[in-house]
């Protein structure tokens, strides 16, 4: 897996190359997209050099330990910089592999060179302790950084020791299936540019673990936060968790969570004066609910189950709104859908609910411990 092009070229003296076994690794006929997925017990690493030429590389290890390339860690990358540089790669995957944090750190270093923009890594193991930081950051300016499913044995004090690495810059931020959101907040730099956090499929976050992953005041610039089944509860203590972080979001994107009504009386809380898209799609919600943001002018309540219109006073500046798939518009909406389904067509609500299946089933298989 950490045979990307760049360290190939750093590694080559360690690799073996057997003829024998099929090619792990596909590039299309336009070079732009390269996927490699070694699952041989004896890989051929060196078949990734024919991702030299891609733009989008997708590299995954087959589940296996990559501490064999430790070794080649310590190299500098600086001597390679002109070949990294000349690459066209711009998006990166790495998946399926356990990697010890300094061969990551390593990777880093050489993608420094590199003008690599979106990096993903999905279901990976990082063993060990990460590097002391740099003086000065020399990884990638990545633009989107997205993990799913990555665990770090340095537990909350992963986010920052990563950005450590990064050159300023990075926009857009997406975490899912996480293994530890509960930043180290006072480690944790600031994201000047970020403005797109997406925490969704991490249904066990709920509202505390929103307020321990929302470190107040690194994210300044943030526009849009999504939520999507993050076991969010109610709509004040999620606005209680953006209040106590001072986060000002314009947009943000609470579908795929099961909504309960705000008990009546309990402490209303201030929404962001910023907010004005609100999604609340597939909310499990029987009524428009109380205590909405006051500007907001665009709300998606589609695929809910409203058993009436809202009324005008309910949501005073919407300009925008969506209400698709509510009982109250198809009186036999529920029943239709299984027609429809056993007609073979999918209608709007079935379609995207069975997605939100395969995110919950996949949370439960994750264990329901990983917030403890
Ligand atoms: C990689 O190969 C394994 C085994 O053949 C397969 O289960 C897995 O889905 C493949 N992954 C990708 C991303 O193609
Ligand atoms: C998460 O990643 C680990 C490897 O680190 C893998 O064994 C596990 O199957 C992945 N879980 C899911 C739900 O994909
Ligand atoms: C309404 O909002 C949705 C979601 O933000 C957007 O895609 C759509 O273009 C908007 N429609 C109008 C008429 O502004």
């Amino acid at each position: 897996m950490v045979c990307v092009p760049c360290l190939l070229l750093l590694l080559l003296p360690l690799l073996r190359v057997s003829a024998a076994t099929p090619e792990p690794c596909e590039l299309d006929e336009e070079d732009f997209r390269c996927v490699c997925n070694f699952t041989d017990p004896k890989p051929d690493w060196s078949s990734a050099f024919q991702c030299v030429a891609a733009v989008e590389v997708e590299i995954r290890g087959g589940g296996r330990s990559l501490e064999q390339f430790l070794k080649s860690a310590d190299a500098d990358p600086k001597q390679y910089a002109d070949t990294i540089k000349a690459l066209r790669m711009r998006r990166l995957t790495l998946g399926a592999a356990q990697v010890p944090a300094l061969l990551l750190v390593a990777l880093l270093r050489a993608l420094g060179y590199s003008r690599l923009k979106e990096l993903t890594l999905e279901d990976l193991e990082v063993t060990g302790p990460m590097p002391p930081p740099p003086l000065e950051a020399t990884g990638p300016a990545l633009s989107t950084l997205s993990l799913r499913n990555v665990s770090w044995a340095t537990g909350g004090a992963w986010l920052g020791e990563l950005q450590q690495w990064l050159k300023p810059g990075l926009r857009v931020l997406n975490i899912a299936q996480a293994h530890s959101l509960a930043f180290a907040c006072a480690q944790l730099p600031t994201f000047q540019a970020l403005t797109s956090l997406d925490l969704s499929d991490n249904p066990g976050l709920g509202e505390r673990g929103l307020i321990a992953a929302l470190c107040p005041h690194k994210f300044p610039a943030l526009q849009g936060l999504a939520l999507r089944n993050a076991g969010m509860e109610t709509l004040s203590s999620v606005c209680a968790a953006l209040a106590a972080a001072s986060v000002q979001p314009h947009r943000l994107d609470l579908s795929h969570n099961s909504l309960r009504a705000t008990a009546p009386g309990a402490t209303s809380c201030v929404w962001p004066s910023s907010l004005s898209s609100l999604s609340l799609s597939f909310a499990g919600l029987e009524q428009v609910p109380k205590g909405l943001p006051p500007k907001l002018s665009v709300l998606d309540l589609s695929c809910n189950r409203l058993s009436r219109a809202p009324r005008p006073d309910e949501l005073p500046e919407v300009n925008n709104l969506t209400l698709d798939g509510n009982p109250f518009l198809d009186a036999g909406a529920l029943n239709h859908q299984e027609d429809l389904k056993s007609s073979g067509v999918v209608p709007v609500c079935a379609r995207s609910a069975l997605t939100m299946g395969v995110s919950g089933a996949l949370a439960l298989l994750q264990g329901a411990g990983a917030f403890a």
